[in-house]
């Protein structure tokens, strides 16, 4: 997607680094950030400085790949001891999202495949290639995804619709083009008059920050409303379909996406309004059978405590509870199936009931 009219994707890899756009100082600054190892690139997902489920899926992988680049040792045991522990904290930097485990494992696969049939090559020599491979293939299946999904979701739109999102499924969150926003902006070059709500989304305030600044570099309409103005909205007539993306699928079909999702599907269920979540395959864990087994992130109580913004020309942190005030932060919740109208991938758009059959 552009920046002042230059294409860029959230994550890539060069040489050694892993670079990416430093989400947190968004919308306010744009920066890239390379990061130098595999520890600095698991800490990058752990703090959010790149968020969103593909990302971090993606990131997670060019950062296994970076540690079997960066990794001097020559002799097997040390190396796959280092690679071992390299690939455990990268696979467990975030619970929640399905994309961070699923591509990190098949990093790990295609290492392991390459040790097995590396033959006339040196076999580190070997799993090292296959490491940064599958890593770039990953990122690129991100993007022709997120493609994909934006064909598939374009025949729900119509000129005219006005679309509820809520946080961040945009290309920052899925490497390139995102999810829940790739059918509107399709749309939007197609010249269908569509309008996006968009969910301030606390307490990281991803919808405000980011689905808005992203919305605001290709021109698509859209208003930030505050996360409990939906349902006025919605009661009023002013929403015609909800659209979210999603950071885990269960076998079932219950959806596990940012705080405050299931509540804009229940209140859409109550207005006969049409409730999609968009996400990419690997977002679906076919081993999870509902989403009472899916991880719930706990997030620092800071969160809710303090809020970033521009002061000027500098960037502030400010307090917004009491000091002694305790808090809790859970960061996503479960969407029973039953709440979903449809769930839109790369091959089409399912009912929660079949979601299995979209997973290849
Ligand atoms: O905690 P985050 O910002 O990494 O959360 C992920 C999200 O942005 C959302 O839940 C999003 O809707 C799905 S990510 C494609």
């Amino acid at each position: 997607m552009r920046v002042r009219g230059k294409n860029y994707r959230a994550v890539w890899m060069e040489g050694g680094d892993v670079v990416v756009v430093n989400q947190p100082l968004l919308p306010h600054k744009f920066e890239l950030l390379r990061l130098k190892n595999h520890k600095q690139t698991a800490e990058a997902i752990r703090n959010m400085t790149v968020r969103g489920a593909g990302t971090i899926g993606a990131t997670g992988a060019f950062g296994l790949a970076q540690a079997a680049l960066n990794i001097s040792e020559r002799s097997m045991y040390p190396f796959m001891t280092r690679i071992g522990k390299a690939y455990a904290l990268l696979r467990d930097a975030r619970p929640t999202a399905a994309d961070l485990a699923h591509a990190v494992d098949r990093v790990w696969f295609a290492m392991a495949d390459a040790l097995r049939t590396s033959e006339g090559v040196r076999p580190i020599e070997a799993m090292r290639r296959a490491a940064v491979g599958r890593a770039n293939q990953i990122a690129r299946e991100y993007v022709e995804r997120g493609e994909s999904i934006a064909r598939v979701g374009l025949k729900l739109l119509r000129s005219g619709s006005r679309i509820l999102t809520h946080c961040n499924a945009g290309w920052l969150a899925l490497v390139d083009w995102g999810s829940a926003p790739a059918p509107i902006y399709l749309a939007h070059h197609k010249g269908r008059k569509v309008f996006v709500w968009v969910d301030e989304t606390r307490p990281r305030n991803q919808g405000a920050n980011l689905t808005s600044w992203e919305f605001l570099q290709e021109g698509v309409p859209h208003k930030i409303i505050a996360d409990n103005a939906g349902g006025l909205l919605m009661q009023r007539g002013l929403v015609d379909l909800c659209i979210v993306g999603a950071d885990r699928i269960a076998a079932n079909g219950d959806v596990a996406n940012k705080i405050g999702t299931y509540q804009k599907a229940v209140l859409a269920k109550e207005h006969g309004i049409p409730f999609y979540v968009a996400a990419p395959s690997s977002t679906i864990d076919p081993k999870c059978p509902s989403g009472a087994k899916i991880p719930i992130e706990e997030r620092s109580e800071e969160e809710m405590h303090f809020v970033w913004g521009k002061d000027g020309s500098k960037l502030t942190k400010v307090r917004v509870s009491p000091e002694r005030a305790r808090a809790v932060n859970p960061a996503f919740d479960i969407t029973p199936a039953k709440y979903v109208t449809g769930i839109i991938t790369e091959s089409g758009v399912y009912k929660p009931k079949d979601i299995r059959k979209a997973v290849k």
